[in-house]
């Protein structure tokens, strides 16, 4: 069979929408049939409602990342900057409408296709309130990463109908959550695996060093927790495994399907589709890095991270070991202490010493001196081209290439307009 039989495109047409079919086995996630592709979620602000929604239309799911998504509404965002003395609560409350407008906008663009799931990371100060809005919002499910969220299925069990994803990254992490949560009678809906070795962002490991421990290889951890699942006696139950980091070939995603995952989750290379929901600048910087440019360190969350070595970050890293000698507590830069733990506002000498928020937010803004732009350490699957979103998705699940890949086209296309303000 080919490739264009895998994918039969006229399955279902909603509004021009078209749900794409692949050969591969769909995955069930709360009794909805997905396609075995996720799309991971990105703060600040890089996956909002336009990529979360789009990846759904096509019987995907897509991500919305929860964390300060006042800075894609110019109305929230006046609000709080005319505050003079920064209003902690203020600021909160609006990342709270903001987070209940990008769930409604995301399925309003996803047509009722797919499933919108919302990203939010243990290691924020509002992890509970966004958990709860995400649900009151009537997300689909939760995904929560950088850190044990031991307490998910309490802060959630008034919305059954809610998925329960976490992210892990080995097999002992992934024991932790599963005899917890069996306490409570519940099982994770799902369980995204993130290696990070190759993943963008804030990585699941203890240290800089860590990073290339075998124990987070995707050939120890999928065989690792079928068996865990069987020792546990919970084998037959659906638990989806979803690998994540550096997965940017269609091969790939077939050998890792044959591996025991049951989809993929990307990060970088959605970010760079044309409807993702960063500036163009943003998009370039990712998709133009080169191997050498990508760079881990510690962020302020005390995780390693993974970013492009931008002019800011470039000029952080030479003064980073001065400033960590130097670190004190002071109060918070930005004014709501997005984090339970910051290292630059506790004065933690082996964390990050910046404002976090602050660099995610320029990179969202297209602000290539000062932002800081996190990506995975892998090739993308169209180099440095930025594409949209369907022929992503055609490729990895059905290995289609789209003509430019062929064709001697120019790897970058025309400069993708940026419609909706972005402020920050
Ligand atoms: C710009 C960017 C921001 C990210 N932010 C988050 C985040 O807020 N929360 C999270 O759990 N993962 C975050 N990630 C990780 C992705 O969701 C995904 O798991 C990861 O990028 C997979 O690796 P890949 O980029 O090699 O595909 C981010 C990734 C990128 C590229």
């Amino acid at each position: 069979m080919t490739a264009l039989e895998w994918l039969v495109t006229t399955s279902h047409y909603q509004d021009q929408l078209i749900v794409l079919q692949t050969l591969f086995e769909r995955v069930k996630l709360k009794g909805k049939s997905l396609l075995p592709i996720v799309q991971g979620g990105m703060g600040v602000g890089i996956s909002a409602h336009r990529l979360a929604g789009t990846v759904a239309s096509y019987g995907a799911l897509g991500t919305i990342s929860s964390v300060d998504l006042r800075r894609h509404h110019p109305d929230l965002m006046a609000q709080t900057n005319l505050t003079k003395n920064k209003d902690k609560e203020l600021i909160n409350s609006v990342n709270l409408i903001a987070l209940d407008r990008e769930i409604k906008a995301a399925k309003q663009l996803s047509g009722g296709n797919g499933a919108i799931a919302v990203n939010v990371m243990r290691a924020v100060a509002e992890y509970a309130p966004y958990v709860r809005q995400a649900c009151e919002s009537e997300t689909d499910a939760v995904v929560v990463g950088a850190g044990l969220p031991l307490d998910l299925p309490d802060l959630t069990a008034n919305f059954p109908k809610v998925a329960l994803i976490p992210i892990l990254s080995d097999v002992r992490g992934i024991g932790v959550i599963l005899k917890r949560w069996m306490r409570k009678n519940r099982l994770p809906d799902a369980i995204v695996i993130e290696n990070p070795k190759h993943a963008a962002g804030h990585l699941g490991a203890a240290s800089i060093a860590d990073i290339d421990n075998p124990a987070f290889q995707f050939t120890s951890v999928l065989p690792g927790a079928r068996q865990l699942f069987k020792d546990l006696g919970i084998e037959g139950e659906n638990i989806p495994l979803i690998a994540a980091g550096g997965v940017h070939t269609h091969e790939q995603v077939g050998s890792l399907l044959a591996m025991g995952a049951d989809a993929v989750q990307l990060g970088s290379a959605f970010a760079v589709t044309q409807e993702g929901d960063a500036h163009i600048n943003f998009k370039r910087v990712l998709a133009e890095a080169k191997p050498e440019d990508i760079v881990t360190f510690m962020s302020t969350a005390g995780l390693p991270a993974r970013a492009v070595r931008t002019p800011w970050l470039e000029n952080y890293l030479d003064k980073e070991a001065k400033m960590q000698r130097i670190a004190k507590v002071k109060p918070c830069t930005a004014g709501f202490d997005c984090l339970h733990q910051c290292g630059w506002r506790d004065g933690n000498d082996k964390a990050g010493q910046f404002c976090i928020d602050t660099q995610l937010a320029f990179a969202l803004a297209g602000d290539v001196k000062r932002g800081l732009f996190f990506r995975g350490s892998e090739k993308l699957p169209f180099g440095s081209a930025i594409r949209p979103v369907r022929e992503l998705i055609e490729y990895m699940i059905a290995g289609l290439k789209p003509a430019f890949m062929s064709a001697a086209a120019p790897t970058v296309v025309p400069a993708y307009s940026y419609t909706e303000s972005t402020t920050v």
